[in-house]
């Protein structure tokens, strides 16, 4: 992967957090907008996402897995894990490792995850539905930030959907669109959360804002086994 690094784009940091994000949510449906350094690590993710699933589930109901996996959610094993990554580039960036992106991620063996979307973003959203439906994860590292908002802004699942965006909070154009994306809040009911992470070492490619779509969330029942409770504030002790 170290072969596709470019300094400049910045992403040194955010591919493996990108990579530990997937890993942690474990979404199933990802649209990466401007590949690159920061492609097999999406890929990847899914596919130990995929492995992970697999192993977790070969061991539900055999005594040993509550040794193993004390905090397995059952119910989240019956539906299948089947990952897809749709990548979107227009491969004429020189500066850019995006053409080499998808050798590297042959030669790691995760490519099967993955569909390539050869073109502008601009006018693509069709393609990506057709491949993927709505989106649990979106990536976007382009300078078209707003134009992808206002374009695939719908296909991002109202129901919990991230999008992950480098580099919006230094620059007064970025922080244009931070402030575009906070004013969707109306449109979705107030139900948006907007988190920017900053890397204080660097003038510029130094950040990267997660939005999450929760305006169909529904929060899910109390999942834990009744009487194991640890209630810190001693609210839910109190008869
Ligand atoms: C900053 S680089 C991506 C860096 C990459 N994520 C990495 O970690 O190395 C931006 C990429 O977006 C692509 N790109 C820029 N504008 C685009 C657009 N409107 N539609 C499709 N691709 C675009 C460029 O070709 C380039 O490969």
């Amino acid at each position: 992967m170290a072969s596709l690094r470019v300094p400049e784009m910045g992403t040194d940091s955010t591919a493996p957090l990108l990579y530990w994000l997937i890993r942690t949510l474990r979404p199933q449906r990802v649209l990466e907008v401007g590949m690159g350094y920061t492609s097999p690590f999406l890929a990847k993710a899914l596919q130990d996402n995929k492995k992970a699933y697999e192993a977790e589930r070969a061991l539900l109901g055999r005594p040993s897995s509550a040794e193993v996996q004390p905090l397995a959610h059952g119910e989240y094993y019956d539906a299948p894990y089947e990952p897809r990554l749709v990548c979107i580039d227009r491969m004429t960036d020189p500066t850019s490792s995006a053409p080499r992106s998808l050798a590297v991620m042959e030669e790691l063996g995760v490519a099967g995850v993955c569909q390539i979307i050869e073109g502008d973003l601009r006018g693509s959203s069709g393609r990506v539905r057709d491949c993927v439906g709505l989106v649990d994860f979106a990536w976007i590292d382009t300078w078209n930030t707003l134009d992808f908002v206002r374009e695939y802004w719908d296909l991002i699942d109202p129901a919990g959907g991230v999008l992950a965006v480098h580099y919006l909070m230094t620059y007064p154009e970025g922080r244009a669109v931070i402030r575009y994306l906070e004013s969707m809040r109306g449109r979705e009911n107030g139900r948006l959360e907007i988190t920017n992470l900053r890397e204080p070492h660097r003038f510029a490619q130094n950040s990267t804002t997660l939005i999450r779509r929760t305006r169909d969330y529904v929060e899910p029942e109390d999942l834990r086994p009744c009487g194991s409770s640890n209630d810190p504030t001693g609210v839910l002790d109190i008869d």
